[in-house]
């Protein structure tokens, strides 16, 4: 890294936090982000179809309007998932709604999906169309929207053929009503809907992969369900997991009880448990991405060998930079050696 880089982090981080998310959409987009290493033999894997160099993604919210796909995949990730986006603009909720928990390696956000909505998410995907790397388009819906699981169904249509995959965000804290779809009357009409939507949308072509994003406070039976549901209407995998409104006793920090969801360093243990949990209940026959607190190779192996083929991360890229993607491969690489297996492939619920 950089003495350049090294200084920029610190001013970074010495910022409000969604002033310093801001400043590193800009700097990707001149072209300053890391260039990083993506494809490793050992790493080189697939979910879904979707061949990627490497399982480590970023994780949605860190591109909410898909402006810097590719300088984040040049830093090092195997795959991007992009928004959410939501049908129209919104702004989302007023700020302060982004918290840095330093001594917790964790956040805490409220955002409430702003974004700058479909047109325009739109017109970014159209502008990188041809290029290499596999993309994802998180839909989410709009606060103010009464038929929620319609705004998934526009966010398909809106969209169809222009990212690798989709993922119908069921999980963020921060609208209201929105996690009520995850219950079981509500998910199998919003899988319903999804299914016709894409067998329309699909004709006699091969069918994008669509995922289904879960929060990481559900119970076994809500588990269950969520998986046998996704599994009778054809959904390609699970991620697993959102921000958690949980509050560890564990926290430290004076932000730990702002409203919102906690993501990072005190999500990881739980949202482990919960991805071990969709892998047995699925019985290793539903394709999962790990997400939740990975701020090292070791995290991302753990993820692995409870299930994920899989994993993404973001809120450790606020403590440790973009760079961290390259880092997770190469320690990646060598934790998959040291337990003799050629392939990351192999490892995959060994541990579930
Ligand atoms: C500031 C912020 C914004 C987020 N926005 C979204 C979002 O729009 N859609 C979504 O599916 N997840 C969103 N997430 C959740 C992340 O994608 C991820 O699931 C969660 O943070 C756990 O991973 P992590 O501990 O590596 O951050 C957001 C997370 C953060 C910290």
């Amino acid at each position: 890294m950089s003495v350049f880089y090294d200084l920029g982090l610190k001013a970074i981080k010495t910022f409000d936090p969604e002033k310093a998310h801001g400043a590193a959409i800009k700097a990707l987009k001149l072209g300053l982000g890391p260039k990083a290493e993506t494809s490793f033999p050992e790493l080189a894997t697939e979910i879904a179809g979707l061949k990627l160099p490497n399982p480590v993604g970023l994780a949605a919210g860190f591109d909410k309007d898909a402006e810097v796909i590719d300088p984040m995949l040049a830093a090092g990730f195997g795959f991007v998932e992009a928004g959410s986006v939501t049908p129209l603009p919104q702004d989302g909720n007023p700020k302060p709604r982004l918290f840095r928990l330093d001594e917790d390696q964790g956040v805490i956000n409220r955002m409430g999906f702003n974004n700058r909505g479909l047109e325009a998410f739109k017109q970014h995907l159209q502008a990188r169309k041809g290029n290499p790397g596999i993309v994802g388009a998180n839909l989410g819906a709009n606060k103010l929207s009464t038929d929620k699981t319609a705004d998934y169904v526009t966010g398909l249509n809106a969209l169809w053929g222009l990212p690798d995959y989709f993922t119908i965000n069921i999980s963020s804290p921060n609208t209201p009503g929105l996690r009520d779809l995850q219950a079981a009357d509500a998910l199998e009409d919003l899988l319903d809907r999804v299914q016709e939507a894409r067998m329309a949308l699909t004709g006699d072509a091969p069918s994008l992969p669509i995922f289904l994003k879960v929060a990481p406070d559900l119970d076994f039976a809500q588990i269950a369900r969520i998986t046998e549901l996704s599994r009778t209407y054809g959904m390609s995998g699970i991620i697993v997991s959102n921000t958690t409104i949980a509050r560890p006793e564990s926290l430290e920090s004076l932000y730990k009880h702002e409203p919102g969801g906690l993501s990072g360093g005190p999500l990881m243990k739980s949202s482990t448990q919960i991805l071990r949990e969709f892998y047995m209940a699925s019985e290793g026959r539903i394709p999962l991405i790990g997400v939740g607190g990975i701020a090292s190779g070791a995290d991302a192996y753990e993820k692995i060998k409870a299930g994920a083929q899989a994993v993404q991360l973001y809120s450790a890229m606020v403590f440790k930079g973009p760079q961290l993607a390259e880092t997770i491969c190469q320690d990646l690489v060598k934790l998959v050696k040291a337990d003799g297996y050629d392939n990351i492939s192999q490892a995959v619920g060994v541990a579930s």
